[in-house]
This record gives C-alpha cells, sequence and structure tokens, in this order.
C-alpha cells in the first residue's frame, strides 16, 4: 500500500482519508487535529514535523492552507516523490518551483470524496496523471481540465456541497412551513435530489426533457417553476459563479 503523507489535517484531510480507509502519515500546525485524524482512520502522527513525513511518505499531499505553500515547502525539502496538491489556485508551475525535485500533480476534489462520491478536478500536465486518477478515482469521479478551467470547475464541484445543503435546508423549511415533519422533509428531500439527479444523468443530461415529464400544461409544477425563475434561481447561480471566480 503507498504510504500517504498529509501535511494538514484539516476539512479536506480528513475527507480524503476517510474516503480512502487505509493509514496516513499526517501533520499539522499545532492543532493536535493530525492525531484526531489518526485516530479515526489509523497511521501515525508525526505533529508538526513535515521534514520527517517528507521522509517517510510515497506520496506528500498538501492539504495545508494556499498562502502556505513556500513555509510548508521548505520544511519538507528536497521530497523527491509524488506532491499532490489541492490548495485552492496554486498552479503547477508554483508547485514545481516549490517543489522542484518531486513530481507535482494539482487537483482539486469536494468533500464527497469522504464518503466516495466526491468530484476531483485534475490539472491537464500534471505529473503521474494515472497514478492520480486512480488514487483519486477510489473516492469518485475524477475530471481532467485545462489548468485555466480549474477554478470555473472549482465554482461548481468545489463548492458544490455546501450549495446543495444550502438548497436542501432551505427546501426543508418550505416543507415544514407546509406542514411536513423535518425527518419526513429531509428525507424526501435528499432522496428527491438523490433521484434525480440519477434520472437526468440516465436521459443524458437532458434537463428540459426531464423538467416537461413532470410538468403539466397548466399544473402544480408550472407554477412552482414560474416561482423559482422569479425569485432569481438562475441569476443567482450566476452571482455565485462569479463570486467565487472574485468578478462580482
Ligand atoms: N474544504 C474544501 O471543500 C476544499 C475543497 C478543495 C480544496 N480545498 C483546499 O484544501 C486546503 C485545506 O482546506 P481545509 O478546508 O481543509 O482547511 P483547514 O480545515 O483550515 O485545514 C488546514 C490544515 O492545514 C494545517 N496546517 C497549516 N499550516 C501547516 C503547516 N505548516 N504544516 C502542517 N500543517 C499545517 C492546519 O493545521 P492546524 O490544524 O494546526 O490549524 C490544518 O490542519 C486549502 O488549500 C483549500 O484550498 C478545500
Amino acid at each position: 500500500m503507498t504510504r500517504l503523507g498529509l501535511i494538514g489535517s484539516g476539512n479536506m484531510a480528513r475527507a480524503l482519508a476517510v474516503g480512502w480507509g487505509q493509514t496516513v502519515l499526517a501533520t499539522d500546525s499545532g492543532s493536535g487535529r493530525a492525531a484526531a485524524l489518526v485516530g479515526e482512520v489509523g497511521g501515525e502522527s508525526l505533529g508538526t514535523d513535515n521534514a520527517a513525513l517528507a521522509r517517510r511518505a510515497e506520496i506528500l499531499v498538501l492539504c495545508h492552507k494556499p498562502y502556505q505553500l513556500d513555509t510548508v515547502a521548505a520544511q519538507a525539502g528536497g521530497f523527491t516523490g509524488l506532491v499532490v496538491s489541492v490548495l485552492g489556485g496554486v498552479t503547477l508551475a508554483q508547485l514545481r518551483t516549490a517543489y522542484p525535485e518531486a513530481s507535482v500533480s494539482a487537483v482539486m476534489p469536494n468533500t464527497a470524496v469522504e464518503v466516495r462520491r466526491g468530484v476531483t478536478l485534475l490539472a491537464e500536465g500534471s505529473d503521474a496523471p494515472q497514478e492520480v486518477t486512480e488514487l483519486f478515482g477510489r473516492l469518485g469521479t475524477v475530471v481532467t481540465l485545462p489548468e485555466t478551467a480549474l477554478g470555473a470547475g472549482s465554482g461548481i464541484s468545489g463548492v458544490g456541497p455546501a450549495y446543495v445543503a444550502l438548497f436542501a435546508e432551505a427546501w426543508v423549511d418550505a416543507g415544514v412551513r407546509a406542514g411536513l415533519k423535518p425527518a419526513d422533509a429531509g428525507a424526501l428531500v435528499l432522496d428527491t435530489l438523490a433521484g434525480s439527479a440519477e434520472l437526468i444523468r440516465a436521459r443524458g443530461g437532458d434537463t428540459l426533457a426531464v423538467r416537461r415529464g413532470v410538468t403539466s400544461p397548466g399544473g402544480t409544477t408550472a407554477r412552482g417553476l414560474r416561482a423559482l425563475t422569479d425569485a432569481g434561481l438562475a441569476s443567482a447561480l450566476h452571482a455565485a459563479m462569479d463570486a467565487t471566480r472574485g468578478t462580482s
């Protein structure tokens, strides 16, 4: 089994480690989260010692914050294995400068990797693309994109779990207002989201066909769709995409 070393033991590191379901080596910056993580998935915390981690890991997965790239690379100095970065906005060129002796890959997973239904974006031009695709393929789908498209892609899949959670929460509230018990509304919302995604996939992504299949002329669904449109659903999603890209 490949020895995986996680630099950083926060939300993304935990989601990855739980999804992989294998022991890991891990560090943090002093919070103790590395020890908590290996307590959950097995392996060993090396405390704050990134140099020791780099000596022992075959693949280093960078799970710290993007601005810490150079500091952490100096600590992990001279690593010659494969560095896989999940750092938002950090380019392959920056990774190659920080880790000149290593192979480097840039990926952008989402937190659904924890349940192996994640989406991981892989930057074209990454080193060892087959190895990285196999590693992240264990956690869901892997989609290779030009590096310049990672920001837009991440504006869908990276942030998506938060959007879907917000949408589900609001929908449950609407159901409760209409008289449903929260647990019933929650079950309906989750199974409707999951089933509808599968149905759209089965229709080859033809969202209009799925909408037409539910919408009788002049009926209930048509009135609900009109209300969503009038409330600005499409504009809200465009605005959210602009916000993630810093263009709003
Ligand atoms: N969350 C997401 O959905 C998501 C999605 C895609 C990509 N990402 C990327 O994942 C990275 C981490 O995000 P996150 O949400 O997991 O952040 P987070 O929960 O704040 O975790 C960051 C981790 O990095 C550790 N750290 C900081 N400096 C370090 C150092 N010098 N050596 C070792 N560990 C160090 C922190 O240590 P302490 O515990 O001691 O503070 C913490 O465990 C970011 O670069 C982000 O762009 C996140």
